[in-house]
Order: structure tokens, then sequence, then C-alpha cells
């Protein structure tokens, strides 16, 4: 089992590679929760994400003959690079199996820090077993990303941090994938203060936490289906889920749709990037996915900030729809001049602006005196679409609400 005293034995190997991340107070989502919220920036550490805690203590803590092929591990993300790094920092050969489908952006990444990359598989679990097989032919040590005492113990390091910067905190909100990350941190977190409440987040499309702790053993899911691809996996390893039944207290989920509204507010708001796991934190509070006391102090990991810039861009987009400010609708007019001028009056009217128009006569979907439509939309919110939509509808326009 993990100790309290094992984060704190991680404490001073994990500063070799890592930094301290700020903890800073929130006004912005103080005000909007009442409560008083502080943000864990995790999105600043070394290679942009909490990993690199874990994988330096892991080397650090492992005997030299275990050490003398090297290291290997399979991901398609942020442990790829933590491994690199840490493995290059301490002077460790490290090899690393990434699908072959991997982000580009990643790949590069992962090479600058040092590590041999491999592309192999279709998938991460195809990945995983020729990282295996690897171990196996060149006696790697292999190093997982989370189904590991000290994995977890470098990962905790996040909550000693919290509790040494903000002593007072009463919860803390941490995403869940494997279930490294929250098992490290609840250890630290309840080793100093065993009232501290401890929060897990998954995202609804990779929600296996919760069901593994109803039913008393870890459940695997078929698959899984969320844009907080850090988080995207189908179930909790083996040793974490002992942790999490013992220290987390509650598990909660978000849907895609309110992660990418908590991307789009911290970046509007706190001017803070982060990639769909380091939102899902935010997302469960502003959805009131716990329940809090006014003033309580909440701690929310933001673990994570490397997201792909054609992910972002369509992040936001869906963002800024679900919160009513930009609207995609289609309608169909007849064929003729001044048609398309009389819809866009009513748009004009009601103050609406238009990003896009497509404006198609040869759509197969029409009548051939007829011309499809389709209007990309800045608003001002739910009030404003609501409003624009009832205009059309009156001027005599059928509206499908496209985005
Ligand atoms: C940014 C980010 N957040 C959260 C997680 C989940 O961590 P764990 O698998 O330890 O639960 C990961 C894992 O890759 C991650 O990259």
């Amino acid at each position: 089992m993990l100790e309290f005293e094992d984060v704190q034995a991680a404490r001073e190997r994990v500063s070799e590679t890592s930094r301290r991340t700020p903890l800073s107070y929130t006004y912005t989502f103080s005000s909007m929760t009442g409560a008083d919220v502080h943000l864990k920036q995790e999105m600043l550490q070394r290679t942009g994400a909490f990993k690199i805690r874990g994988a330096t203590n892991r080397i650090a803590t492992l005997a030299e003959e275990q050490l003398t092929n090297g290291v290997v591990t399979a991901s398609a993300g942020n442990h790829a690079q933590a491994v690199a790094l840490a493995a290059t920092r301490m002077g460790v050969d490290a090899k690393v199996v990434m699908p072959e489908d991997a982000p580009i952006q990643k790949i590069k990444a992962t090479r600058a820090y040092g590590a041999a990359v491999v592309l192999d598989g279709v998938d991460y679990d195809e990945a995983v077993e020729r990282a295996r097989e690897i171990e196996r032919v060149e006696g790697r040590y292999y190093l997982h990303a989370f189904d590991d005492w000290e994995v977890m113990a470098g990962q905790g390091t996040i909550g000693l941090e919290i509790v040494e910067t903000l002593p007072e905190v009463e919860t803390v909100v941490v995403p869940i994938g494997g279930g490294g990350l929250i098992s490290g941190m609840a250890t630290a977190l309840k080793g100093y203060d065993p009232s501290i409440r401890v929060v897990g987040v998954q995202a609804e499309g990779a929600s296996s936490a919760a069901p593994s702790l109803e039913k008393g053993e870890r459940v695997e899911l078929d698959g899984v289906d969320t844009i907080a691809d850090g988080i995207a996996t189908r179930s909790v390893g083996e040793k974490p889920f002992q942790v999490i039944g013992e220290r987390v207290d509650e598990v909660v989920t978000v849907s895609d749709a309110e992660i990418a509204v908590a991307i789009v507010t911290l970046l509007e708001r706190e001017k803070t990037l982060v990639e769909g796991a380091g939102a899902v934190p935010l997302a469960a509070l502003l959805e009131g996915r716990f329940d809090y006391e006014a003033d309580e102090t909440i701690a929310l990991t933001l673990c994570g900030g490397n997201i792909d810039m054609n992910m972002l861009s369509t992040i936001i987009i869906r963002g800024l729809a679900e919160t009513g400010r930009y609207l995609r609708v289609r309608t169909v007019l007849p064929d003729r001049p001044g048609a398309l001028d009389s819809l866009v009056e009513i748009i004009s009217r009601e103050e609406a602006n238009i990003y896009a128009i497509r404006h198609d006569r040869t759509s197969r979907d029409v009548s051939v005196d007829a011309a499809e439509v389709e209007i990309d939309l800045e608003t001002r919110g739910h009030d404003h679409v609501e409003a624009l939509i009832d205009a059309l509808e009156a001027g005599g326009y059928e509206i499908t609400v496209l985005a």
C-alpha cells in the first residue's frame, strides 16, 4: 500500500527534474461559486503536465542493475514526454512506443526530450504489447504510467505542495484516468489531514472508477469516448484502485460539452490554457457535481496543458456554442434575387454578427427552385439565440440548429 512517507520521500527526488507549480486564488471562480477557489497550475509543469513527477520518482528509486539496459514505456501522450525528459536528465536511456497515429507534435517533443521513439500499433493497447516485447528482448525496465507505487508517490507531491501553500484547504478536486495521480494526491492530503475531502472526476465517456467502487472490483469499459484524452482510460489500475477505495471521498463525472465550456472559461477568464483532462475539476465545480459550503476552500488540480491546436479550435467553437455565443443554423430559401437579403436583414435587426455564410443552389437536399443556406453567427448568450431564432421563424423561415 502507498503511505504518506512514500510521498514525502519522493519530494526531494522529484525536485531534481520538476518545478513547484503555482497555486493561485481565483477571484473569478470564487465569485461565480461562493467558495474560496484556488488553482494548482500544473499545466505550467515541465513537459506541460504532472507526469514528470512520477516518472522521475520511479527512475530515481530503481536499483542500478535495473537501469543497465534503460527503460521502456508505451504512451500516446504526456507520459511519453515525461519519461523521455526524466530519463535523459538522469542519464538513463529511454525508449517510448507510441501508436502509429500519435500526434506529430507529441512524437517530436518526445524525441526532443531525448527518447528513442518507436511507432507501432493502431492504439495504446497495441503500443503496450510492443513495449512489453521490448522489455523482454532488450531487458529494459517497463515504466508504467500509473499502476506503480513509486509513480503514484511522485504524483502525490502535488498534494504536499497544496497543503504547504494552503494548509486550510478543505476539498481538493483531481482528475482520474488510470488513477495514479489521485492515489498519490489523496495519500498526501489525507496523510497531512484526514479531514481534507478528495473528489475524483472522470469524463462520462471514460467512467470506470465509480462503477468499480460500487461493484467492489475493477470494471473495464469496452471503449472510451471523450475529448479529454489524458483520462481516456478503460479502467483504473489495480494498485490505484486499492488507494482510491480507501482515500477518495467521492467520484463524479462530467460530459464533453461541460469540459469544452470549462476549457473556454479558463481561457477567457483566467488566461489559462488546459487540456481536456485539466479542465474536468472546474467543470465538476461549475456544474455542481459535488456539494460545498459557502466559503469552502477548494483547490482544483489543473493537471496538464498539452492540447492539440486543431482540437483547441474545435473545442472553442463547441464551448462558445454551449454558452450561446456561437450559433450555426440551416434554412431553405426560395432561389430568387433578394431572398438572402431578407434573411440577412432579420439577422442584422437582431444584432447577430455573421461569421460565415454558405448559400448552395445545387444542394440535392432541396428542390430545384430553392437554395440551402447555412450561417455561422456570433451571438451574445442563450437569450439572444432564442430571440434570434424566434425572429427568423416569425419571418417564415424553418430553422435547424446545427451547432
Ligand atoms: C493531463 C493528464 N491529466 C490526468 C491524467 C490521469 O492520470 P492518472 O492516469 O494517473 O489517473 C493524465 C494521464 O495521462 C494526464 O496526462
